[in-house]
């Protein structure tokens, strides 16, 4: 293979600059032309396509966000918005794709993948809801924003006296409130994957009150609840004054953590020494017990998330 493209596309994680970055200088160390596609699948079909070199890639595995920039697109996802995307790449002689992104990136990925085009993808999104791999690139810098959030929140929490609701992205995946919630310490914890019972709410706010505590800290997953219906319903049934936090997209941003500069640079290695090996690779990258692992594309995208058991459990002990 002499010549390959990368991409980002859908929602933006931080860490995606680091795995770009290693896709381009990995390509370069093993004699391989990259070209960048910006603006994901749309600027594909728009042949927003650019070569990168090593220089292209300096002083950003720190930043957030994604210098190839990121785009939703309708047309791909018809059978001529495909056929074009096939055009461009014989276009540009672009032979194979490394794709960053999520669930949706995949899909696009393997439609390019059923016409022919070997791709790899690395798993970018804060929501950590791909079930074929333990983490994505994003996810705990995602948590790491909650926590400092949760951190500022209690302290004027504990101030008055309150309860505060925090709710969170995940789409349909509630990582974010669990792992936040555990190394925040949250006394509770809504997920979509557990049901919700308001009842139980109102019984670790009062048992709280009881011993003592001054705040009370509601880590909410978006779309599970109104935050603000839960918050007049808790202040009812608890007395407790309560507040509402919707941290929305500040959880997309900022400098990538250590752990997942390290994956995306891992990832990004990987997929271009796979690339180049395997030709007819239609293959998601995913990391399991600190070990790269290759997974199907069809399989990385059917395989059902599940939620750690152990950390819920965990949390919830710990929240009593
Ligand atoms: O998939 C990442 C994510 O931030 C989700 O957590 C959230 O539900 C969604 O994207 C928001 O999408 P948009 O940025 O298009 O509003």
């Amino acid at each position: 293979m002499k010549r390959i493209g990368v991409l980002t596309s859908g929602g933006d994680a931080p860490g995606m600059n680091a795995a770009l970055r290693a896709v381009v200088r990995t390509a370069v160390y093993m004699g391989v032309e990259v070209y960048g596609i910006y603006e994901g699948y749309r600027g594909l079909l728009d042949g927003n396509i650019k070569e990168l070199n090593v220089a292209s890639v300096a002083d950003i595995i720190q930043r957030g966000g994604t210098a190839l920039r990121s785009a939703r697109c309708a047309e791909f996802h018809t059978s001529e918005g495909i056929q074009k995307g096939i055009d461009m790449l014989k276009v540009f002689k672009i032979e194979g794709l490394v794709v960053l992104g999520g669930d949706g990136t995949y899909r696009g990925a393997m439609e390019l993948a059923k016409r022919g085009v070997p791709v790899v993808g690395i798993p970018c999104t804060i929501d950590n809801d791909m079930g074929y791999t333990e983490f994505t690139v994003g996810f705990f810098t995602a948590v790491e924003t909650v926590i400092e959030a949760i951190g500022k929140i209690r302290d004027t929490s504990s101030s008055h006296g309150r309860g505060n609701i925090i709710e969170v992205m995940g789409r349909r995946c509630g990582d974010i409130a669990l792992y936040a919630g555990l190394s925040g310490g949250a006394e509770n914890i809504i997920i979509p994957e557990e049901p919700f019972n308001v009842n139980e709410m109102i019984e670790r706010t009062i048992r709280g009150r009881n011993r003592g505590k001054i705040h009370n800290i509601v880590l909410l997953t978006e779309g599970v609840a109104n935050a603000y219906e839960v918050a007049e319903t808790l202040e009812e049934r608890t007395g407790v004054d309560f507040r509402v936090t919707i941290l929305g997209h500040i959880q997309r941003g900022g400098s990538p953590s250590a752990f997942d500069r390290v994956i995306a640079s891992q990832m990004g290695y990987h997929a271009v020494d796979y690339l180049v090996k395997h030709p007819e690779a239609q293959t998601a990258l995913g990391i399991q017990g600190g070990q790269i692992v290759y997974t199907g594309m069809l399989e990385a995208v059917s395989r059902k998330k599940e939620i750690s058991e152990d950390i819920y459990t965990i949390a919830q002990v710990l929240s009593i």
